[in-house]
């Protein structure tokens, strides 16, 4: 388990980027944390390490966005393969995994070239990879600071 504590917004952002780049093949990460915890801003950071040019806001009612990761090949894990899609799932009104499924999320689950992240996977943990990496966030003692713990 790793714990990072950030002191800022931007600080966030970049630990996402520093986490995008250790990603492999077919990732799936799993984010917990309460409302304001800071999901959604490492995610964006996320994005940003892939190379993702769009702006991320939650899928808070779409339940699920699909991005195409940087189209210059520049996106590779570990051992040289492309990992082409980045896709954002939220899972706050969602009731259980059956509805996941139901939306699609299989496809992007087994897909090798797909990172799926998800916030409130809490609410969804029974569908996925037992390999998925947990992401734990809350608020620190400061105001703008946030505890990071990832389980890995
Ligand atoms: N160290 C920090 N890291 C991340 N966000 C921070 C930090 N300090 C302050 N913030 C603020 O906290 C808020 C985090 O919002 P964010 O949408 O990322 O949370 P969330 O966990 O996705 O919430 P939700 O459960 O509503 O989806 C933002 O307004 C951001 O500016
Ligand atoms: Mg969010």
């Amino acid at each position: 388990m790793k714990k990072i504590i950030t002191k800022n917004e931007n600080e966030t952002k970049k630990l996402g980027e520093r986490l995008a780049k250790g990603f492999g093949n077919g990732e799936t990460v799993a984010f917990e944390g309460d409302l304001g915890a800071g999901k959604t801003t490492l995610i964006k950071g996320i994005a940003k390490g892939f190379g993702i040019q769009r702006n991320i806001t939650s899928p808070t009612f779409v339940l699920m966005k699909v991005y195409d990761t940087d189209s210059h090949g520049l996106r590779t894990d570990g051992h040289g393969s492309r990992i082409t899609r980045l896709v954002h799932v939220d899972a706050y009104r969602i009731g259980d995994g059956q509805e996941l499924i139901d939306i699609g999320i299989g496809e992007y689950l087994d897909d090798e070239k797909t990172v799926v992240v998800i916030e409130w996977a809490e609410k969804v943990r029974e569908i996925l990879p037992s390999d998925t990496v947990w992401i734990k966030m809350k608020h620190g003692r400061k105001e703008n600071e946030r505890v990071i713990m990832i389980d890995k």
